[in-house]
């Protein structure tokens, strides 16, 4: 029998995790998670004490690449928001720093590629955009098979956790826009990348791509219309 896809997951304990978490628990074959949690937010996130945890700071290179050892692949949620930067996280930090640590410890433990929640947008104007932009490059410049995932502004499923930052809400009317806006011949693609996505839909869409072989996953950006589609639930 094949072995299976062993994947450490950065971010776990955030809203994309969660929902990662929960659609991944559906998979079969299995997939193996190994979980990072902090430990700053041990205490509060209840996936602490989960057998799969790793609990250890991503700057901690030895515990990093102990986490890492016989992994098939990285996921990185990771990343923070200007309202927490009085907390001592900020995008050089918590995305930027995140991103360049797991690069390093994937290298160096032989994971052969990297899956990275980036953002629609990605390397465009203002300080968030082009700190997304400076995730990809990190990924794109290392020897890993970097897959980059571009989705808009996210919504949590009813029922599922949020996560230690609390669950990302529906924006109200921006579903019906987007639906006029997708309605419009030619715009359909345009709407889909920028429309907001449930974050389930986010997370098939990695598990599909993680089920690629490296070398069709290498490089590839997805955006939203390709999220979309990837992540569409199987009948
Ligand atoms: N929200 C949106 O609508 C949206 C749309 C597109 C893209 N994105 C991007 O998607 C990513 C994840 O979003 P989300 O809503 O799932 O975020 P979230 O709920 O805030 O979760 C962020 C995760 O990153 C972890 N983290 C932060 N700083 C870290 C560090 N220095 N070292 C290790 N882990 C660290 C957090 O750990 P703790 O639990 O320990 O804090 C948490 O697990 C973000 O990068 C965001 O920019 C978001």
């Amino acid at each position: 029998m094949a072995k299976p896809l062993r994947v450490f997951v950065a971010g776990a304990t955030g809203a994309t995790g969660h929902v990662f978490l929960h659609e991944a628990a559906r998979e079969s074959p299995p997939i193996e998670l190994l979980l990072h949690v902090r430990p700053a937010s041990a205490a509060k996130s209840p996936l602490a004490n989960d057998p799969r945890a790793r609990v250890f700071d991503l700057g901690d290179a030895n515990a990093l690449s102990k986490a890492l050892a016989d992994c098939d692949a990285v996921v990185s949620f990771v990343g923070t928001m200007r309202n927490r930067f009085s907390t001592g996280d900020t995008y050089a930090t918590s995305d930027v720093g995140s991103t360049r640590d797991l690069v390093a410890g994937a290298v160096a433990a032989k994971v052969p590629r990297f899956l990275l929640l980036s953002s629609a947008g990605a390397g465009g104007m203002g300080a968030y955009l082009k700190m997304k932009g400076e995730c990809e490059r990190i990924v794109r410049e290392s020897p890993l098979a970097g897959s980059f995932f571009r989705p808009s502004a996210f919504e949590t499923p009813a029922g599922i956790a949020g996560g230690n930052h609390g669950a990302r809400k529906a924006i109200p009317g921006m579903g019906a826009l987007f639906g006029v806006i997708k309605a419009v011949p030619g715009l359909a693609g345009f709407a889909d990348d920028y429309r907001p996505i449930p974050l389930d839909v986010v997370a098939r869409a990695f598990l599909s791509v993680l089920k690629e072989p490296v070398e069709v996953a290498r490089g590839k950006v997805l955006e939203g219309r390709d999220l979309w589609k990837l992540g569409a639930r199987a009948a």
